[in-house]
């Protein structure tokens, strides 16, 4: 099966990409226009399978339509009134919107029609739909006895008239319903009792119908009425897809950095828009500009968010929580489950493979984010395009990251891979470049053989800031200073003479054996903790690394204190069963259990001290090393960090 490997950024996403004309709109445009009474001009839509499938089926209905202008407009002349065919047989495709608007137009024509899709579609289901039509008189049933395609319509008309349909399954019915409406002979009362999942997708079919003229009344919230009437046609221009600009909007929330879609504003008449809103609630920046849409990814919050009307981007918060500072509930979508795909049974697994500590709820699922612990997998895509192209965002920060099936994004968006390249860091001239690699993570995820090795391939300097803070223990042990004097601690990280290179001298002595004994070990976390020795320290490794012109420079708060502006920051990690394997490959004398526990210790002592505690640093690339040599994560950094060079 193809793959694609995704290139992580090595700096937060910038500029702007471009999105298709919204799937959901140019899917209502297309039928409308088709049965429209003239001829019709539409800018930007969609040309993806989704759409293809749609312009396929009204041409076999009799629309004519012609593609001008390198498919930047497309011109549609509508049949004008109920279509009239002989024996039609129609390919949905994977295409619910398709199937779903076409059933009760082609009912309401006159003919016979078979109608059928993709293995997938099949499975989707189609019984209200069925019995909701059959109840205003249409004849259609199902070839296999079942409620799903492929179903055969023997087209006499429908007659109308008043039904009431449930809104919990599908608004795609809904708005199908609608659509046909002004072709039955009495027209149409729909009743919705009860919630409507995805309402806006339902204002947005309303809204089409009366740019082409057709009058939705809705006497209240719940109820439409459709008298017979017929489309006129008209001249529109197809909105930027929201639920596809989700993914890049994302982007930028995830690396920390910019993403601009154009031709969205906060007016859209489309529903996913309110993804953006969920964005700003985590943190997010957003410039909401007449001309379009800018989020700025200003680190995330947690919280719990009813998706219910704007589902399709469920997979793509899903992906934005797993670098979330806390929980976060999706709540209100446990209709996806019967969408291309279990979306929720999908998440869970897709995500769970990645590191991601996620559950089921009855309506949604709950993330409950460790960014310590995020790993690059390879990732089933189960023929859902969302499923791609959400999770390719976790490998913007995460590496090793495969989609498996790339290319089922053409249902909906065949150039994503190419619009989420846009929002790649531009490329310097190296001499323009003040290369400062920082690389943090928890003791044993092989920081010191990493940065040694990445400098050497990289020819920068390197700087350990570990045995810094080691080297003051040793010269307090010097001196015996007591581990709770932490005035004399200080005083000694302000006149010990530190050199660090190759070989640690302390007042000119070599000390680089006796900064790894066991004392050191133990004292250390006390020194790294005490505030005024890192305020001595830290001044000093910002020196070094601007003397030099830049350097690999690891330790534990590099990316979020010493150099927040770092060029390239990188935490790396690995599970605490393979660090403590490592250490205890490296020591003697000691049992793994003493190595395990003592890691532990460290860990929480590092992670959650007050000043400088560590912590993966906004927009850092997330790196397990668990499963990786040193040369492949040397390998995989060293071309992540090529990608900030211009050639
Ligand atoms: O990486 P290491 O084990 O040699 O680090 C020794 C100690 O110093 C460890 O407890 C974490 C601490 N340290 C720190 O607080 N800040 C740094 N930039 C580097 C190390």
């Amino acid at each position: 099966m193809e793959r694609r490997r995704i290139t992580p950024f090595a700096r937060p996403s910038e500029g702007s990409a471009n999105v298709p004309g919204s799937k959901s709109h140019t899917n209502r445009v297309l039928l409308c226009a088709a049965l429209a009474d003239g001829a019709s001009r539409i800018s930007g839509a969609l040309f993806a399978d989704d759409t293809e499938a749609m312009l396929e089926a009204v041409r076999a209905l009799g629309a004519k339509t012609v593609i001008v202008e390198d498919e930047e407009i497309l011109e549609i002349n509508g049949v004008g009134k109920p279509p009239r065919f002989g024996n039609l047989t129609v390919d949905f495709r994977s295409s619910g919107t398709t199937s779903r608007f076409l059933i009760p137009v082609i009912a309401a024509g006159h003919g016979t029609a078979v109608v059928d899709g993709s293995e997938q579609l099949r499975s989707r289901p189609f019984g209200e739909q069925l019995a909701a039509l059959n109840a205003l008189g249409a004849q259609i049933s199902s070839l296999n006895d079942s409620d799903e395609l492929p179903l055969e319509i023997h087209a006499r008309g429908v007659k109308g008239g008043e039904i009431e349909v449930s809104g919990e399954a599908s608004s795609q019915f809904i708005s199908g319903l609608l659509m046909a409406a002004p072709l039955f002979e009495e027209g149409l009362t729909l009743k919705v009792p009860g919630r409507l999942v995805s309402r806006p997708y339902v204002d947005l079919t309303v809204e089409v119908m009366s740019d082409f003229g057709v009058f939705v009344e809705m006497p209240d919230d719940s109820t439409f009425v459709v008298r017979p009437q017929t489309y006129a046609p008209s001249n529109i221009l197809i909105e930027p897809d929201a639920s596809a600009a989700s993914y890049f909007f994302a982007a930028a929330a995830i690396t920390g950095g910019t993403a601009r879609v154009e031709g969205l504003n906060a007016a859209s008449l489309q529903g996913d828009i309110e993804f953006v809103r969920v964005l700003e609630k985590l943190g997010a920046k957003v410039v909401w500009d007449d001309a379009y849409i800018q989020v700025e990814g200003r680190g995330l919050s947690g919280g719990r968010f009813d998706l219910s009307d704007f589902s399709d981007t469920a997979q793509t918060l899903a992906s934005v929580a797993a670098f979330a500072d806390s929980e976060i509930e999706i709540t209100g979508v446990g209709f996806i489950r019967a969408k291309e795909t279990n979306r929720i049974a999908a998440l869970v697994s897709e995500l769970t493979k990645c590191g991601v500590e996620v559950s089921e709820t009855n309506d949604g699922l709950k993330i409950t984010p460790n960014k310590w612990l995020l790993r690059g997998a390879e990732i089933d895509t189960y023929e859902d395009h969302r499923m791609a192209m959400s999770m390719s965002l976790i490998g913007l920060r995460v590496p090793g990251l495969e989609i498996r099936d790339p290319s089922c994004v053409e249902k909906t968006f065949p150039s994503f891979y190419e619009s989420l390249e846009m929002l790649r860091p531009k490329p310097q001239k190296r001499p323009d470049l003040l290369a400062v690699i920082a690389i943090d993570g928890p003791a044993g995820s092989g920081k010191s053989t990493v940065a040694k090795q990445l400098a050497r391939e990289l020819r920068l300097p390197n700087f350990d800031t570990g045995a810094m803070y080691r080297a003051v223990a040793a010269a307090a042990l010097r001196a015996n200073v007591h581990p709770s004097d932490l005035d004399g601690i200080s005083a000694i990280a302000q006149t010990a003479e530190i050199a660090i290179g190759e070989r640690i001298f302390i007042d000119g002595s070599d000390a680089t054996e006796e900064i790894r004994s066991p004392e050191v070990n133990q004292l250390v976390s006390v020194v790294a903790a005490t505030s005024s020795v890192r305020k001595v320290l830290v001044p000093r490794q910002r020196k070094w690394a601007t003397d030099l012109g830049g350097g690999v420079m690891e330790g534990r708060d590099i990316g979020t204190k010493v150099f927040p502006d770092a060029t390239f920051k990188v935490f790396l990690t690995a599970e605490l069963a393979i660090r403590a394997r490592r250490r205890f490959d490296e020591s003697s004398g000691v049992s793994f259990e003493d190595v395990l526990s003592d890691l532990k210790r460290r860990d929480h002592v590092d992670s959650t001290r007050s000043d400088s505690p560590l912590e993966v640093a906004p927009g850092a690339l997330i790196f397990d090393s668990s499963r990786l040599s040193t040369e492949e994560v040397v390998g995989e950094l060293a071309i992540i960090f090529d990608t900030l060079i211009e050639p």
